[in-house]
């Protein structure tokens, strides 16, 4: 049977744990993101961003409950998001995809992903480059 979601192909709950996990590990020592991040509420900044993703590849609709429409524009207006922040974040977040073995994370399904975070991000420069 075909699986229902991106989410549940692979893995589920447990594969964008390791995601974000393994993103947010870096962020923190990162001289450059790592001061834009609530130093107090890491665990909640890593939460929303699994909730958003897990939402937007078919898994559970937390992300909406909890926090409304995305406006993700308009949630990162604070942050000074120049092209090297952006390539930065995605560096980031490429180790940690990279990280996450063929077998639970198939190379189509990570462009996928990987093609979706490169879209958002872009979106989301707010600073002159
Ligand atoms: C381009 C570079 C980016 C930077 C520098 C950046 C930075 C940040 C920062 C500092 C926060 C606040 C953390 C928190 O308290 O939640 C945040 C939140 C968030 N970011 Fe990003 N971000 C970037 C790209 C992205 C991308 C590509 C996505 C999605 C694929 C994303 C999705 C989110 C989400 C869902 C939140 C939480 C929004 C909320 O519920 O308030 N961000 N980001």
């Amino acid at each position: 049977m075909q699986p229902a979601s991106v989410y549940e192909a692979i893995g589920g709950m447990e594969t964008f744990d390791r995601i974000v996990a393994g993103f947010y590990a870096q962020v923190r020592e990162d001289d450059l993101l790592g001061p834009m991040y609530p130093a107090e509420d890491w665990e909640g900044a890593e939460q929303r961003l699994k909730w958003f993703l897990v939402q937007y590849w078919g898994g559970p609709q937390t992300f909406s409950e909890r926090r409304g429409h995305p406006r993700l524009r308009m949630r990162h207006a604070e942050f000074p998001i120049d092209l090297r922040a952006h390539d930065r974040w995605l560096e980031l977040m490429s180790n940690s995809l990279e990280d996450i073995e063929e077998e639970t994370l198939p190379p189509a399904y990570r462009a996928m992903l990987w093609d979706h975070m490169q879209r958002v991000a872009v979106m989301l420069i707010n600073r002159p480059v």
